[in-house]
């Protein structure tokens, strides 16, 4: 781990008061629900002066405790944290981590949460990461990769359907195909390697040309769940479990999205279910990752799929929490954010952390904007949000301030989330809060959580 010696000594000393006496700014890069999830916690920290949101969106611009700073590229965002003596930097989406902002802000001597570029990969190139799973024995659908697209068309006939296609490089939830007949396979292929009309961002290949990529894999059955932690680069600790909702519409139909609503936690990762996923995935992936020179630091995020006897395999890793399961496991978080996150930017730090987490159920439901996921429509006005409380929060992430209103400039446009007893009353709470939101071609799923309802309901004792 890098020592923060370029910065000013920061002791988070608590007074006899139980105030802190030193109060730090912080940083959050990025300006989707997520990040708004995260500065709304770390907001709540009586150690933070003021959260900076870069570039944040029009719900980070509405809250008092925080502030928009219209930044994104890297080498900026360092210099306007060192002249703002940033005393912390968490950051939320992938497109910073790949385009290298820990090694950026560590070379300078900044205090940042996050994997460095080379670690990144395990995100940003499907190749890298089910490579790296093969090489290290970590579960997961077996695979190939190819560039010819005459080759891939082979192999998709050889194999037969269902097939899963995926584009090699970030499609922000986009590039997978889950093709259930020949023909969407064959498409799939023909969209990803010679059309790109996905505007996936390729990684270079040889001779650090971009070359579009497909990794096709064996199709998998079972229950899905989003499993993260987060690594201080010696010891990890796991986050409360959730679980997305990747289609668009209610049944889990349509295309995949970057998510339409999210629940924490998740029925189906029981304990065993946990202690394997640990075991088997995450523990020696941080090994494995030490081993191959690229040590991680950061969130780890592993989408499972779990199958009926409990076994799990990876789908996928994100090296980052997930949009929009942050939103609902944020809310469940009672530990001080700050205090996780500083502890976690230290080898070692999380070796104690215990997190504290409210027993409840947290729903989210995102409102997604006309046209998503494909070209979703920009600048319709948002009215009837509703007054916000520690138990239904709206987070904002496709909109911007305009002329005192607020109105969408994104696909995914707000994350209403809502903490309640059981997943039943925490979808009602959610669902409630939603009525009274408008913007025209406004689209939500309205079955989030459909499978935790069932599940609470099959384990109760029949009266
Ligand atoms: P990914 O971005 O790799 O997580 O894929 C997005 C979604 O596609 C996942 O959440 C799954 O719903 C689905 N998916 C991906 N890979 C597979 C697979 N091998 N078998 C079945 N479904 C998959
Ligand atoms: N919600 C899925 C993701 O963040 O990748």
């Amino acid at each position: 781990m890098p020592p923060y010696e370029n910065q000013p000594k920061i002791q988070l000393l608590q007074s006899r008061h139980g105030a802190s006496e030193f109060r730090m700014n912080v940083l959050v890069i990025g300006g989707g629900g997520r990040e708004h999830a995260m500065a709304w916690k770390l907001a709540q920290s009586d150690k933070v002066q003021m959260v900076y949101v870069a570039p944040g969106n029009g719900g980070t611009a509405l809250d008092k405790r925080l502030q928009n700073i219209p930044l994104s590229d890297v080498v900026a965002l360092r210099e306007w944290a060192q002249a703002n003596k940033i005393g912390l930097t968490v950051v939320g989406p992938e497109g910073p981590l790949a385009a290298g902002v820990v090694d950026e802000f560590r070379a300078h001597g900044l205090r940042i949460f996050g994997p460095t570029k080379a670690a990144a990969q395990l995100e940003s190139s499907k190749a890298f990461s089910k490579a790296f799973m093969q090489r290290h024995g970590i579960p997961t659908a077996a695979y190939e990769a190819f560039t010819d697209p005459v080759a891939a068309h082979a192999y998709v006939q050889r194999m037969g359907a269902p097939i899963v296609v995926k584009a090699d490089g970030l499609a922000a939830g986009k590039g997978v195909v889950v093709a259930m007949s020949l023909d969407e396979a064959h498409s799939a292929i023909d969209f990803m390697l010679l059309d790109n009309t996905l505007g996936v961002v390729h990684n270079a290949g040889v001779g650090g040309q971009a070359v579009p990529r497909v990794v096709i894999e064996e199709f998998l059955e079972g229950e899905e769940a989003s499993f993260m932690v987060m690594c201080d680069g010696r010891d990890v600790v796991a986050l409360a479990t959730s679980q997305d909702h990747k289609r668009l519409l209610d049944d889990d139909q349509g295309p995949n999205t970057g998510g339409m609503g999210a629940y924490s936690p998740a029925l189906v990762v029981t304990p065993q279910v946990h202690a394997r996923a640990m075991r088997e995935i995450i523990l020696p992936t941080l090994k494995g990752m030490e081993q191959d020179g690229i040590p991680y630091t950061g969130f780890l995020y592993a989408g499972l799929m779990i199958d009926p006897q409990g076994q799990v395999k990876t789908l996928e890793f994100n090296c980052r929490m997930g949009d929009p399961e942050t939103q609902p496991i944020l809310m469940r978080l009672k530990t001080d954010f700050l205090d996780v996150m500083w502890a976690a930017t230290e080898a070692g730090g999380l070796e104690n952390m215990e997190l504290d987490w409210d027993r409840r159920t947290a729903l989210g439901v995102v409102l997604a904007a006309y046209g998503y996921p494909g070209t979703p429509r920009k600048g319709d006005a948002i009215v009837g949000l509703p007054v916000e409380n520690e138990s239904c929060m709206v987070f904002h992430a496709g909109t911007e301030p305009f002329d005192g209103t607020t109105r969408t400039s994104g696909g995914r446009v707000l994350c209403v989330t809502a903490l309640s007893e059981n997943p039943r009353a925490a979808r009602q709470a959610a669902y409630d809060a939603i009525q009274g939101i408008r913007f025209d071609g406004m689209q939500y799923r309205t079955d989030i959580g459909h499978r935790a309802v069932k599940q609470a309901l099959e384990a109760k004792p029949a009266k």
